[in-house]
């Protein structure tokens, strides 16, 4: 399963409380985020959200990411799910296709062959798209940002502007149109316990869909 948005919209705070609610329900769960999640991954991470990589371009960022990504489900997601574990991811692949293709710019063809290597099949069983104007996440990462260790700063994202923001909420929407059967859109505005319920119910439903095709001998996965 996995969690996407802007920046603030909530994608780390609902994988905690999705997180907790399902360990009290007695799954073994695992959270992971992205760009990142594995130690090879971590690495380039830090290379992409820093910038480092910007005065390199977005096809070499997007090549970055496809690869973090790919190592992300070698070494990560694809053991997890192989136990029967459940996995929260924060960001993945729509992610990708909204901050490197939409607003990147990056040609439709590079995008399809970059998500052909680094997922393959491996899509989600669901995915939550928490849907918030851009100017409000904003406001709720830099109000995050002043209240942690690390100070202020902006990372290589958080800093474009608006309109770029709005762009990629966008970007998301249209996804989860083109995807209704996998996307369930958020209204992220909302009180974040209603949210985690919300959210809760969704994901219960899915995970006894999963595992009724699991046991009439279909795929196995719940990601
Ligand atoms: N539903 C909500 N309403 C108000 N504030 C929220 C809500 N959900 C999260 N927040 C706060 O907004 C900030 C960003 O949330 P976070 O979960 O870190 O977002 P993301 O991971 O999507 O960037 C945090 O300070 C968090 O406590
Ligand atoms: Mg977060």
């Amino acid at each position: 399963m996995s969690f996407e948005g802007g920046e603030g919209a909530g994608k780390s705070t609902q994988i905690r409380l999705l997180a907790e609610a399902l360990r009290a329900r007695g799954h073994t769960v695992v959270t992971t985020r992205e760009p990142g999640g594995s130690p090879g991954a971590e690495a380039l991470r830090h290379v992409l959200l820093s910038g480092a990589a910007e005065p390199f371009g977005v096809r070499m960022e997007a090549l970055l990411f496809a690869a973090a990504r790919a190592d992300h489900l070698d070494c990560v997601i694809r053991p997890a799910l192989g136990r029967g574990e459940i996995v929260l991811c924060d960001r993945f692949v729509d992610s990708s296709r909204v901050y490197q293709g939409v607003t990147g710019n990056i040609e439709p063809p590079l995008m399809a062959a970059l998500e052909r290597v680094s997922i393959g099949s491996s899509m989600p069983d669901v995915t939550l798209v928490l849907d918030l104007p851009a100017e409000v996440g904003l406001q709720r990462a830099r109000r995050r940002a002043g209240e942690s260790a690390e100070g202020a700063a902006p990372d290589r994202f958080e800093k474009e502007k608006l309109e770029i923001h709005e762009k990629r909420r966008q970007g998301f929407l249209d996804i989860a149109g083109r995807e209704p059967e996998r996307c369930r859109v958020v209204d992220a505005s909302l009180d974040k316990d209603r949210i985690a319920r919300d959210i809760l119910s969704e994901v219960l439903l899915v995970i006894a869909q999963v595992s009724g095709i699991e046991r009439a001998g279909g795929q196995a996965a719940h990601s």
